[in-house]
């Protein structure tokens, strides 16, 4: 039985008549940009997230870089990034002239190692990004003992983690900024490009709106140099639908999640991801490492089952040519290069079957240690 890595239509089917009658109404009102559903979006996202603001942007990148620019990081200031992560993470930092700084993740959880932020932090360090990489909530708690520690700021990458939770509380609301991603594979995912930030600081959301628009406040007086960072009505229209079941799209990844994590448990071929015990992921992707230079051949046996598995991510961002003396701290890694060469992500979507999961548990094993 094939099984695709993601299908949406199975998601989408079921709304569909929600989704024409939002479009309906968004057609009729003729607002096609921020407008009454973007706001809307941006009140049920911050109670969601439990934050205080939230600002509908044009996409998860988008919100970084709007984040860093209501900070007033600029060339020059360093940002503590994981070397293993989305390249929008980085180029983000990249292109307002900072530095990103690279820092190694740890090779159970794929997020942030700090006792390489440590070695990697100096006096021009402005902030720290913790990704809640594939789901799981970074340590948190480390994070934000270590920014106090070193008077900087924390920006949260969201984009695979929204409702993800650290010792009970939503990722999102723990630093400075949070920056959620809309993209279609998200587990909040949109109709085309679409992001979100959240925030409990009053004076960084009334920034972060207006550099999302120009920097303009009131109408045609610019403040700040912004741009044009806006969310579209139709977007946030959509999204508001999808809403009401992101908890049970949750509760059906984290079912498949948990039965991979039983039935590979005695498998000593691959590893699976450690849960910290403070994290509740949202499984984003699922993510193994294949040991022994064999990840290729894994890949290859289970796509001729018509098994979907992708690579997130084959390359460091130390190691991408557009960072080449731009980015600092690449020649430490040791755990990203690794990562890059073994992980593999399987399928692990809400509308997966049981059936379908077990077929990808059982191609797993007949992989095996042949
Ligand atoms: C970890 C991470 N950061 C940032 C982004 C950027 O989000 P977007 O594609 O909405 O710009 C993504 C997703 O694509 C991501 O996975």
């Amino acid at each position: 039985m094939p099984v695709p890595l993601l299908d949406l239509t199975r998601q989408h089917a079921p709304l569909e008549d929600a989704f024409k009658a939002a479009f309906e109404r968004v057609l009729r009102s003729n607002r096609f940009v921020l407008g009454p559903d973007v706001a809307e979006l941006e009140r049920e996202m911050a109670a969601y997230c439990d934050c205080g603001y939230g600002i509908g942007v044009s996409s998860g990148t988008d919100a970084l870089l709007v984040a860093m620019m209501a900070l007033g990081i600029g060339p020059g200031d360093e940002v503590l990034c994981p070397a293993f992560t989305f390249f929008g993470t980085a180029g983000s930092i990249a292109r307002l002239g900072a530095v990103p700084v690279w820092v190694d993740v740890l090779p159970d959880t794929y997020n942030l190692d700090l006792a390489d932020a440590l070695d990697k932090v100096s006096e021009r360090t402005r902030a720290i990004m913790p990704v809640h990489l594939f789901g799981q909530a970074a340590e948190m708690e480390c994070v934000q003992a270590f920014a106090r520690r070193f008077g900087i700021e924390i920006i949260e990458d969201v984009a695979q983690a929204v409702g993800a939770t650290y010792d009970g509380r939503k990722v999102g609301g723990f630093g400075a900024f949070g920056a959620l991603s809309f993209y279609p594979t998200k587990n909040l995912g949109g109709f085309g490009d679409g992001g979100m930030l959240v925030t409990n600081d009053p004076e960084l959301a009334e920034k972060a709106i207006r550099l999302r628009n120009h920097g303009m406040n009131p109408k045609y007086y610019h403040s700040l140099v912004g741009g044009n960072f806006r969310l579209d009505s139709l977007q946030a229209a959509l999204l508001r639908v999808k809403l009401p079941y992101l908890d049970e799209y949750h509760a059906a990844r984290r079912r498949h999640a948990e039965a991979y994590n039983t039935g590979l448990e005695r498998h000593a071929g691959v590893s699976r991801t450690r849960v910290i015990p403070q994290a509740d992921p949202v499984w984003n992707q699922y993510t193994l490492r294949i040991h022994g230079g064999r990840r290729e051949a894994f890949r290859e046996q289970l796509a001729e089952k018509g098994i979907g598995t992708e690579i997130y991510y084959p390359l460091g961002l130390q190691d991408q040519e557009c960072f080449e003396g731009i980015g600092i701290g690449g020649e430490t890694l040791t755990v990203t290069p690794m990562l890059a060469e073994e992980v593999v992500s399987l399928p692990c979507f809400p509308e997966m079957t049981d059936g379908e999961r077990e077929e990808v548990l059982k191609a797993v094993w007949d992989f095996g240690y042949a």
